[in-house]
């Protein structure tokens, strides 16, 4: 339909939204519980957001990294005192922010010749050359390959082959706190709270993707705090700019001085009207009973869920934290996808067998039971059942 690029399958076209709302061009309506892939944590149309956007936009749209602007200091001070003792750089995307993240490690390793990663089977960390490197599905990998070396996957979720892979090498062990892209598989307490200690005992960092799980995705404002642990390095991106490119990788104070002038760098990163929108997203997400509130919704639909699987034999598993939510199917996750699109409902995949839910964080009670019976209904219709 026009000159882009095809490197994505679409169709619909949308045009506006509100609340957990998306309207297309042709009028028709839908309940989104992609919330753009995470990016649409406070839905659309916050009106605390916009209201940031449009004034920073009346004062002063981009100044560029040569110089300090009040909302990137303001924001790098509020993330760094709601998440630990930090230094935080900022970019636009989750791709960038990893990516960040591996040179500030390799930057801060290197001195010990600590220049290796460690990471899991089925990680997504992003699209670009390094992020990629990280990143284990081998349908994205091998067409651009070679990539960086120094890079193993080991699998998810066993800590004795971490304990066994982790050498003087490693520079850090890297991880989703909940996968996602790689169906939606949260990291048990126990497994993080083992990598904590792995890490420290071995002098290797410990760095989280939060770009997707993180933001009260969870249920906690960040995804580790379910392992009562804190990581060196962190990544966010998705929903901290509340809709605007967004993205932020903490530095744990004990390894901040290691990055030095000249080492990494953003023209834009850090715009000062995306960095006004993430103080406003933050204040929401903040704001006392916010968090707690997603709990509480996540626990609806996760109970809905269950319900369904014991209802409709193509369910084989309901998994995730929060209102991150995996549903995996005995068949093709493609054709409930398309049955909810039918009934005016929007989800996403993990996969070919798992239905990714990342609904707004501000779903309303009413609107997870639109979801349910939806869905429901589509299974009715033979959707999703084993081949
Ligand atoms: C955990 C994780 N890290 C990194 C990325 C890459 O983010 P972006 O698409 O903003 O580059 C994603 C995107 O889905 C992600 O889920």
């Amino acid at each position: 339909m026009s000159a882009l690029l095809g490197v994505y399958d679409r169709d619909l076209v949308l045009v506006r939204g509100k609340g957990s709302r998306l309207f297309a061009e042709d009028g028709r309506a839908f309940l989104d519980f992609a919330a753009g892939i995470g990016v649409n944590g406070l839905g659309y149309g916050d009106a605390k957001v916009l209201a940031a956007i449009r004034k920073q936009a009346g004062h002063l749209i981009h100044a560029s990294n040569l110089f300090h602007t009040e909302p990137a200091s303001l924001l790098a001070d509020r993330l760094a005192s709601l998440a630990f003792p930090s230094r935080v750089f900022f970019c636009n995307s989750g791709t960038e922010a990893w990516e960040a993240a591996l040179k500030f490690a390799r930057k801060i390793g290197r001195a010990a010749g600590r220049t290796e990663f460690l990471c899991f089977e089925r990680a997504f960390h992003g699209r670009t050359l390094g992020a990629l490197s990280t990143t284990w599905n081998p349908k994205y990998r091998e067409p651009f390959e070679p990539l960086v070396p120094g890079v193993r996957f080991l699998p998810w979720g066993d800590l004795g082959a971490v304990a066994a892979a982790i050498n003087d090498k490693t520079a850090a062990v890297m991880l989703e706190p909940v996968q996602g892209e790689g169906g939606v598989r949260p990291a048990t307490a126990e497994f993080l709270r083992g990598l904590r200690e792995l890490t420290h005992e071995r002098g290797a960092l410990l760095a989280l993707d939060e770009v997707q799980c993180g933001l009260g995705r969870t249920g906690k404002l960040f995804a580790y705090e379910h392992a009562g642990i804190t990581p060196d390095l962190l990544t966010l991106a998705k929903p901290l700019g509340g809709g605007l490119p967004m993205g932020a990788v903490l530095v744990a104070d004990a390894f901040a001085s290691a990055i030095a002038v000249g080492d990494h760098g953003s023209t834009f990163g850090g715009n000062p009207v995306a960095a006004a929108a993430s103080l406003a997203v933050l204040d929401r997400l903040a704001a006392s009973g916010f968090v707690p509130g997603v709990a509480r919704r996540a626990k609806t639909l996760r109970a809905g869920l269950k319900k369904l699987q014991k209802k409709h034999a193509a369910i084989a598993e309901v998994r995730g934290l929060g209102l991150m939510i995996g549903v995996e199917f005995k068949g093709e996750a493609g054709p409930v996808l398309k049955g909810l699109r039918e009934r005016g409902v929007l989800a996403t995949k993990a996969g070919d067998r798992v239905l990714r839910l990342l609904p707004p964080l501000v779903v309303k009670a009413a609107e997870v039971r639109e979801f349910l019976a939806a869905l429901d209904a589509v299974l009715e219709g033979g959707a999703g059942a084993a081949p």
